[in-house]
């Protein structure tokens, strides 16, 4: 059973240490999240995983890390300086500001397509506030949700040689290194580079949580392959192994599905898109309404490193882009052909992850005495606390010391914590509601025989294990 609803998760996140709201003390600042203990350690666990599925399993990618203020030229050839942009609305009654194609009536029934006058429909009344539901809205206009801010001391404002933005994406930073990795690591296509770090969007209406926000996480990849290999496939081939690592981090396979970008809602480098959606919204009356976008997979052909690239030149013989420096083509030596390899990117957020993990993690239990417990069923990979290790009794120092010495001898190979803060039942309901899956109870019958209580989250299943074999028993019960 997942969470009824993301006001679920909101909830207990802010209770048990995973998200709080941002600058609470000054009143918040609208869809701006910190995360807490707890969630720093999830958030964490979701990269590591990622990381490890793709750069140390696999034999055909490397990761690198770039920085997120990039040059100018980056975002001007990149196309997001002109392109990446959203309409915007303002409503004339209850004065909010929207964003236009997310509104009822923008596009023409069952179309979606270029090819209408969204002013046309706006004066016409067609379109609505989705604040008051009135009709008066101004025309739209385009907003670009870079984040602009000036490099170095004495920069003016406005002045633009000083002028740079926040990445809209981790992507960029992988393009512009495409050569280095490539000649440093030796590598010949296919391989992939990966990159996870913040990226930065003003984006016009955020909220949802930690769905959509002004600052958040990627974990992207470019997979650079041969111009004529089989793309559309590939596309295909790597949503397929996401759907899995998906399912792999305890997600259900009935709460995702496959959204195939339409033509002309594409991004501007992208000649196909897959979106995985996750079911975020399994409140909503209406089906199709409960999905949201998850991560995409997208083929950006050789768009960004023909437009990074100093030789390509247009129809009337002039460089396509002056200020670059250097060629990122690629010589085959086989073929003895030079080329731009071509790119199929699966690009994923880690908060969106961590939000579909929160909710199909979340189900609740009734015990014997007829109170509900929240049990959060992370996997034991993503689980921030693996073992909580709990004296039976807090006034009894033997006990207490036991614990101690338990929980600071597996501390160095699993994440195990100590809490003494409460009677067993409320401390084993508290490991329950934060995910961890064993917990390790000292009582004083641990002091005769050596051994100690391990209980599952899940079963509520209790057994008696020897001490010295605890390290071995709990690695063995946290294997995926
Ligand atoms: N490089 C391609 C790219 O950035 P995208 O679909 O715009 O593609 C990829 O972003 C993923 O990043 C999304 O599927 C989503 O998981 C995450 N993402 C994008 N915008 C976000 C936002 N405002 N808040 C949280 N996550 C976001």
């Amino acid at each position: 059973m997942p969470a009824p609803n993301i006001e679920t998760i909101v909830s207990l996140a802010k209770r048990r240490g995973f998200v709080f709201p941002s600058s609470e003390v000054y009143g918040g600042l609208g869809s701006a999240w910190d995360y807490g203990p707890l969630g720093v350690e999830l958030c964490n666990n979701v990269k590591q995983s990622w990381w490890r599925w793709l750069v140390y399993e696999r034999d055909d990618i490397e990761g690198i890390d770039s920085s997120i203020i990039l040059n100018r030229l980056v975002w001007k050839y990149s196309g997001h300086e002109a392109t990446f942009h959203d309409p915007l609305v303002d409503c004339r009654e209850c004065k909010s500001r929207m964003r236009a194609d997310k509104l009822e009536g923008y596009f023409p029934e069952g179309d979606h397509s270029s090819g209408f006058d969204a002013n046309e429909r706006l004066r016409g009344g067609l379109v609505k506030c989705a604040n008051c539901g009135s009709t008066n809205l101004t025309d739209e206009r385009y907003f670009n949700m870079m984040f602009r801010t000036t490099l170095g001391a004495a920069a003016d404002e406005d002045d633009p040689a000083a002028l740079a933005y926040l990445r809209p994406e981790t992507a960029q930073g992988i393009f512009i290194n495409f050569l280095n990795v490539q000649t440093a690591m030796r590598r010949k296509v296919p391989f992939g580079i990966a990159q996870v770090g913040k990226s930065f969007r003003n984006e016009i209406t955020p909220g949802n949580f930690i769905l959509r926000t002004r600052e958040f996480e990627q974990m992207e990849m470019e997979y650079f392959v041969k111009p004529d290999a089989e793309h559309l496939k590939l596309v295909d081939e790597w949503v397929e192994l996401y759907v899995d690592w998906f399912k792999g981090l305890g997600i259900d396979g009935s709460n995702l599905k496959l959204h195939e970008v339409p033509q002309e809602e594409l991004a501007h480098y992208s000649k196909r898109t897959v979106d995985i959606m996750y079911r975020y919204f399994p409140e909503r009356p209406e089906e199709e309404r409960q999905w949201e976008e998850l991560m995409g997979i997208a083929y950006r052909t050789d768009f960004d490193l023909r437009s990074h690239s100093s030789k390509p030149v247009d129809e009337e013989g002039n460089r396509v882009n002056p200020d670059s420096t250097d060629d990122l083509s690629y010589f085959d030596e086989p073929t003895k052909t030079r080329f731009y390899p071509h790119v199929i990117e699966p690009a994923a957020g880690v908060n969106r992850t961590v939000l579909a993990v929160l909710m199909d993690a979340y189900s609740e239990r009734t015990n014997d005495k007829g109170e509900t417990r929240v049990i959060l069923k992370l996997s034991p990979q993503l689980a921030p606390i693996k073992a909580a290790i709990l004296p039976l009794a807090k006034n009894k120092p033997e006990i207490v010391g036991m614990a101690k010495a338990i929980k600071r001898s597996l501390q160095p190979t699993l994440r195990a914590v100590y809490d003494d803060t409460g009677g067993i039942g409320k401390l084993y309901a508290r490991q329950d509601e934060i995910g961890t899956p064993l917990c390790v109870t000292v009582d004083h019958q641990s002091l005769e025989d050596e051994a100690v209580t391990v209980r599952d989250r899940d079963t509520w299943e209790q057994e008696r294990v020897k001490v010295s074999d605890l390290a071995e028993h709990l690695q063995r019960r946290l294997q995926p």
